[in-house]
């Protein structure tokens, strides 16, 4: 399991999104792109054309965030777009066997998110449709929220059910990932680190991923040491 940092352009200068993409392209490993329609969360962001043409301008692979009614139906254009990744809301899919499908089938790595109050439970069984597992860690719709800490024992469960299973899902954390989270989140388990405003808030975005790459790897060594 390899730590993995997804620098959230929710919190760039969307009027320079080429440019703000650049600035991260050297640490990052992922740009993550949240997908807002005013329906499943009080907010609005960008679609399709938007992707379209960060896939051009950005060299760093889209992670694609779908929080956004009816993921069944616009999905598999975001992997069609060129996404390398489209993670769609357990709780706003009606089909998700099938929508995880389409993703894969399209070529993009398919995603699966939970809300915080939503049990991981409830969603196993479906685990294995997916590539990645996303546990919010704040409520989704918004930048600059505090993360939330209740959110840890459903991180060590999914890390538990992974190491069970021997699977490659990987375990994505987002909402208030910052200096001062990442490391217990790694600890936790996660291996894939959204951060919005920890990095575009920043003066040098590169080096707040850098800072926050050394600080998940540190985490993660230290849940090693306690296996
Ligand atoms: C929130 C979004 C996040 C957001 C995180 O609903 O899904 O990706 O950009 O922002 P920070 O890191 O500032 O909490
Ligand atoms: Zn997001």
């Amino acid at each position: 399991m390899a730590i993995q940092i997804s620098p959230s352009i929710l919190s760039a200068d969307f009027a320079h999104l080429a440019r703000e993409a650049e600035a991260v392209a050297t640490s990052a490993d992922w740009l993550h792109v949240d997908v807002m329609d005013y329906h499943f969360v009080p907010n609005l962001t960008l679609g399709i054309p938007v992707v379209e043409s960060l896939k051009k301008a950005a060299s760093l692979p889209l992670d694609c965030h779908l929080m956004i009614a009816d993921p069944d139906r616009w999905a598999p254009d975001y992997a069609e777009a060129g996404a390398g990744s489209v993670t769609i809301h357990a709780e706003a899919a009606s089909a998700p066997v099938r929508t995880l499908r389409t993703i894969r089938d399209a070529g993009a790595r398919a995603g699966l998110a939970l809300n915080p109050a939503t049990p991981l439970d409830h969603y196993t069984g479906l685990l294995e449709q997916a590539d990645m597992l996303l546990l919010m860690t704040v409520e989704p719709g918004f930048g600059g929220q505090k993360f939330l800490d209740l959110v840890l024992p459903k991180i060590r469960a999914a890390r538990e059910h992974v190491e069970a299973r021997g699977t490659e899902l990987w375990i994505q954390v987002d909402g208030g990932v910052d200096a001062e989270t990442i490391g217990r989140c790694a600890e936790a388990g996660a291996d894939v680190f959204v951060a919005g405003s920890a990095v575009y808030g920043k003066a040098d975005p590169d080096a707040a991923v850098r800072d926050l790459r050394a600080r998940a790897e540190q985490g993660l060594s230290v849940s090693h040491q306690h296996r």
